[in-house]
Order: structure tokens, then sequence, then C-alpha cells
């Protein structure tokens, strides 16, 4: 079976839970939701992931980090760089983060997630309004300034291939909840920004 295709077993009936979404977000006192954060590498995803969620979570949600390197060294180890591979680890986090969702909590992803398609399938995943998608918007130039992993510069030299931004597109999303540029503001205020909207 091809990676990309999103496989439907067999005999396979679903159950449904006593414990129910409603009940745990009644507990939680706030709903569940994705906060989808998409950019090129090195454009601040992670980080203002972890900063809104710091945000987040001492206001007393319950929240959680799904971010590309390190649901590459688990979930997704057995993937690459390819536009197939990338499409096949947006769907398994797709359908991770609507778990996390589905159990009350706010769910906060930080992948390039470089392609159109691949995100709006992961949007289709859930209902209108759950799937909260924030462009970090960064110059790639300044991306490769910054380089904090050192990665750009080998993909200049032609040691990675397939990188995003420089040997494979990053399609920026048509009509994002909201667009963050990462590199005209600090980090406390790009923050600020995701929180004025997720909350208000
Ligand atoms: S995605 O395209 O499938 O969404 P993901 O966010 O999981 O990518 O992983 C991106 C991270 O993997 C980058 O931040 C970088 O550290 C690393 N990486 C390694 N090779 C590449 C590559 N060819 N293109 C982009 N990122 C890469």
């Amino acid at each position: 079976m091809n990676k990309s295709t999103s496989p439907i077993s067999n005999n396979v009936v679903w159950h449904h839970a006593t414990v129910t979404r409603e009940r745990r977000e009644a507990m939680n006192g706030h709903r569940g939701a994705i906060l989808w954060f998409t950019g090129l590498s090195g454009a601040g995803k992670s980080t203002l992931a972890h900063t809104v969620e710091e945000h987040l979570h001492r206001m007393g949600c319950r929240t959680f980090v799904l971010d590309g390197d390190n649901v590459r060294h688990g979930l997704c180890g057995d993937l690459e760089f390819s536009a197939a591979d990338r499409a096949e680890n947006i769907r398994r986090v797709g359908e991770v983060a609507k778990l996390f969702m589905e159990a009350g909590v706010i769910v906060l992803t930080a992948f390039i997630s470089p392609f159109c398609e691949d995100r709006n399938k992961a949007r289709a995943m859930v209902k209108p309004g759950e799937f909260i998608e924030i462009y970090c918007q960064c110059p790639i130039d300044v991306c490769e300034q910054r380089d904090v992993k050192g990665l750009y510069k080998k993909a200049r030299a032609g040691e990675i291939s397939q990188f995003t931004g420089i040997s494979s597109v990053y399609e920026p999303p048509d009509s994002p909840e909201l667009v963050i540029k990462t590199a005209e503001m600090c980090l406390q205020d790009c923050a600020q920004k995701v929180l004025q909207m997720f909350l208000k």
C-alpha cells in the first residue's frame, strides 16, 4: 500500500466511550483545539508554540506540543523528506492531534508542513473552527542567517537533499487563521498575538 494513502482497516467497529469529549472538556474548563503552526525551518514555529503553551499552561489549560523534530524520532522515524513521506508525516500528526483534541487538550503542532494539500487534509479531519492555522512567516534569508541547526549550510553545500526553501517547495497557506511575521516582532509579542486570536 502507498504510504500516503489513508488506510481504513476491515472488520473494525467503532467503540463509543462513556467518558465523552464533552465530559473531559467540562472537567478541563476549556475546549480542545488544534493550533497548527506552519512555516520554514528556522521560522520560529517550535519556539512560538512552546511559548504559547507556557502561557496557556499557566492559565490552567491542558496542552501538548507536537514538534516535527521530536515526532520524527519516534512515531515518524521511518519517514524522510520526499513529498510522499511529508504527506504521511502530516497525516499521522493530523490523526494524533485529533486524538489529543478529543481528549480535551489544546494541541500545538510545529511542523514545516510545506504542502497546502496536506495541511488541508489535516484540517478536514476535524470540525470547522477546531483547526487553527498559524503561518509563521519569515524570509528565507533570515531563517538561513539564524541557521540554528546548521542545516541550511549543509543544504547549500548539497549535503541535504529536498531541503525546504532550497531544493523543496514551501507553499504558504492561502487563508490561515493568523499570520505571524516572526522576523518583525519579538517572541512575546508573537505569542500575545496568537493568544489574543485564540482566546477571543
Ligand atoms: S515536514 O516537512 O514533514 O512537515 P517536519 O516539520 O516534520 O517536516 O521536520 C522538519 C525538520 O526536520 C526541520 O526543522 C529540520 O530540522 C529537519 N530536516 C531534516 N532534513 C530536512 C529537509 N530535507 N527539509 C526540511 N527539514 C529537514
